[in-house]
């Protein structure tokens, strides 16, 4: 295939160079976005009055062609092409003639291909906004029923206070709100128009950069044009977004491939999301947490990439933005896929034992801090309390006992504050509803947080 260039040229590219040159092997993902971008160029030059009525509308019907012939699968982007953008004008110019060779008049494949990902991502954003919403509510739903189960809460992974498991799982939801916020904040900064800035200087052609980016829904224009060209800020806002998301998927896989041990059996794999071992035939194997785990490596790679690739580029446009496109793709697929995959496992992929984590929480030291406070609550200073705590588990520890096991005479040898009263404030079901604090377990704080998140998730 000539290239656009040809007649500046003597000879034709090398083979192995013009594929290695080539974009359009991961770029045609662009396709309807490119349509879209040329669609309001050519407007634009309507409006204008650089092309004619006639031939605006002759290359707006030309690309509508082309939209529809790929929708219906009779037309798919490919090589000879170097790019998304030529092989659009190519089959424009085949299409409806010397015509198409107008449409890119006072534009460059620059401002071309940064309007093209910026639409692409805007649009992936609300998508991805629509998948964190739904694994927010499949969350909900599983604290919603969960208020008065309790978990081990950890510190260090060492038992430290029981909690609410409907507490524990709300906590994820605000991690992805936070996500959802920062694709907000990202998508703001995509939304911002590169169109007509053409190579990176502008043009001397009557352009109206307004009508192009409303046409498009943009709501502001690049004040300079060297900026829009260059500027790929967005793309590593996004995967930088992205990473952080993959890292709260991949704490929830870790916690998830923890529970369904044999050592912790707080939960247990359904078959709809388990696999088991070619050899083993007692396993049922954790796979697609392990799955999301092992794909945040694959974004934060992603994210590093990006940050390599910006990193000493001169204003203006160079081909190694080429490069930003394949880490963009790859990390919108995977965190969508892992979120997908998320939601399921946890709609239908798990279930708590939920015996066996009242019973973890009845069987330890966890309440210790309860025992202290309880001494507090007697005007016992805090420091002194704790230190009393600490000789009474020494002294369980050494005889293999709990504190319920305790008698109260025992317990007066440590403090003469001690009274009967105290054995309730152990027990985990109060030591959970104790912790009353904004924002705390207990469950009048827990029955708030699944009250404002209901309102927030579904109305
Ligand atoms: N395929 C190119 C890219 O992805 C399009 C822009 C090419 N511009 C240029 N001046 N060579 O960045």
């Amino acid at each position: 295939m000539a290239k656009v260039w040809s007649k500046r040229f003597d000879n034709s590219l090398n083979p192995f160079i013009e594929k290695f040159n080539a974009s359009i092997g991961f770029d045609k993902k662009l396709i309807l976005e490119d349509l879209e971008c040329s669609i309001a160029h050519a407007r634009m030059l309507g409006k204008t009055q650089v092309l004619s009525s006639y031939e605006t509308s002759q290359i707006v019907n030309g690309l509508e062609t082309i939209k529809n012939e790929f929708l219906e699968g009779k037309f798919s982007p490919g090589p000879p092409s170097e790019d998304i953008h030529y092989c659009i004008e190519d089959k424009l110019i085949s299409l409806i003639g010397e015509i198409g060779k107008k449409l890119h008049t006072g534009r460059s494949r620059n401002d071309q291909v940064g309007t093209d990902i910026r639409l692409w991502l805007r649009k992936e954003i609300d998508n991805l906004d629509n998948l964190i919403a739904d694994l927010q509510k499949s969350f909900f739903n599983l604290a919603k029923s969960n208020i008065y189960t309790l978990i081990p809460g950890y510190t260090h992974m060492q038992r430290a206070q029981p909690l609410s498991l409907a507490h524990h799982l709300l906590a994820y939801l605000e991690m992805f709100q936070r996500d959802r916020n920062r694709f907000q904040e990202v998508r703001s900064r995509v939304n911002t128009c590169p169109l007509g800035a053409a190579a990176l200087a502008g043009t001397k052609i009557k352009i109206d950069r307004k009508f192009t980016a409303t046409e498009l829904g943009f709501n502001k224009i690049y004040n300079n044009s060297i900026d829009a060209v260059s500027d790929r800020d967005f793309c590593i806002e996004f995967v930088s977004a992205a990473a952080l998301a993959m890292s709260h998927l991949s704490k929830i896989s870790e916690e998830i491939i923890l529970w369904v041990t044999d050592e912790f059996s707080f939960a247990k794999l359904t078959d709809k999301c388990a696999t088991g071992s070619s050899l083993m035939p007692q396993k049922k194997n954790p796979d697609v947490p392990e799955l999301i785990r092992g794909k945040t490596g694959r974004v934060y790679g992603h994210l590093q990439a990006l940050l390599t690739m910006v990193k000493g580029i001169p204003l203006a446009y160079n081909k190694d933005f080429q490069e930003d496109k394949e880490p963009l793709f790859d990390t919108v697929e995977t965190i969508s896929s892992c979120i997908k995959a998320m939601t399921i496992l946890i709609n239908e992929g798990m279930e708590f034992n939920t015996s066996n984590l009242s019973h973890s929480v009845e069987n330890d030291f966890s309440n210790a801090t309860d025992l202290a406070d309880y001494l507090v609550g007697k005007k016992v200073p805090f420091r002194t309390a704790y230190q009393v705590v600490g000789e009474i588990v020494k002294y369980c520890l050494e005889r293999k006992i709990l504190f319920k096991d305790l008698k109260i005479d025992e317990l007066k040898k440590f403090h003469g504050e001690f009274d009967e009263d105290v054995f309730p404030n152990l027990e985990p079901l109060n030591v959970v509803k104790s912790r009353n604090s904004d924002g705390g377990t207990g469950f009048i704080q827990v029955q708030k947080e699944i009250n404002n998140w209901e309102k927030k998730l579904f109305f």
